[in-house]
């Protein structure tokens, strides 16, 4: 957490939802600062997807404010997000499986200026496994190697902010070890990554900090590892792994 300066990313009061004037997130606040993994759990419906869905632009807010690096973003239209530093990673969808890794790649930088080939060579080194399989369809990777490749593609247009949903969702207990050690080193080089995990354990023991919502409202907050030594944290919501 940020002392006297404002959070990289924050979301005060957020009203949104899918119909106008029935909103499924009420008046949600959350911080998040470069260099942090900071993670979102609660059950199903509270609203986590629907919040980062909101962020992304991909629907719009009633009411409250999001601001990144200080800029008013709240009512970006979903074209200029990617633009004003917020990469999103949704849970489906979020690879182009006709398309090879390396066209991947390619369509995730489609956005910003500056050496395309510098880019991909910096993916590639971020996530080595991707480099070996660079003409491969992503419809021929591995649910490990996709969730990779989708991580990667967003990382290409450079964002400040990450926000991914469920990124461990369907895979092997050691290839979630792996995908969490790789926001890891996102977050070390300055990205601000904010998640959504059923995984909840797991998650927040690589997180920060972390947030429980409920139907739509903040629930609890508070540091990754007095979250997990919370009882009333873990009988609810820390079930399952
Ligand atoms: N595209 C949509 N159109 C209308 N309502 C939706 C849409 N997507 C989700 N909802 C509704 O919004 C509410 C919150 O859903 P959301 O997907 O944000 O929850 P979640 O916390 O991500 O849950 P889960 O853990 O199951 O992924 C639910 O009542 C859901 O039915
Ligand atoms: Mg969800």
């Amino acid at each position: 957490m940020s002392h006297g300066v404002a959070p990289h990313l924050q979301v005060t009061d957020l009203v949104a939802g899918y119909v106008r004037g029935l909103p499924v997130v009420h008046g949600v606040s959350i911080e998040v600062d470069r260099r942090e993994i900071v993670t979102l759990i609660g059950p199903n419906g509270a609203g986590k997807s629907t919040l980062l869905k909101a962020i992304a632009g991909l629907i719009a807010s009633e009411k409250g404010r999001i601001r990144l690096g200080g800029r008013d973003v709240t009512a970006l239209p979903a074209h200029r997000v990617v633009s004003s530093g917020i990469g999103f990673v949704p849970q489906t969808g979020n690879v182009f499986t006709t398309l090879t890794v390396h066209e991947n790649l390619k369509v995730g930088a489609h956005l910003v200026r500056g050496s395309l080939n510098e880019r991909l060579e910096r993916a590639y080194a971020l996530f080595p496994p991707l480099a070996a399989r660079r003409p491969l369809r992503a419809r021929a990777l591995s649910g490990g190697e996709r969730q990779m490749l989708a991580i990667a593609r967003a990382v290409m247009a450079d964002p400040t902010l990450l926000m991914l949903d469920e990124p461990t969702a369907g895979l092997a207990p050691r290839v979630v070890e792996e995908v969490f050690r790789q926001l890891r080193g996102l977050a070390e080089a300055g990205i601000a990554v904010l998640m959504v995990e059923q995984n909840a354990r797991a998650a927040l023991g690589v997180s920060d900090r972390g947030y429980v919502l409920t139907e739509g409202k903040n629930r609890f907050a508070g540091p990754a590892r007095a979250l997990l030594d919370d009882s009333r944290v873990a009988a609810a919501f820390l079930g399952g792994r």
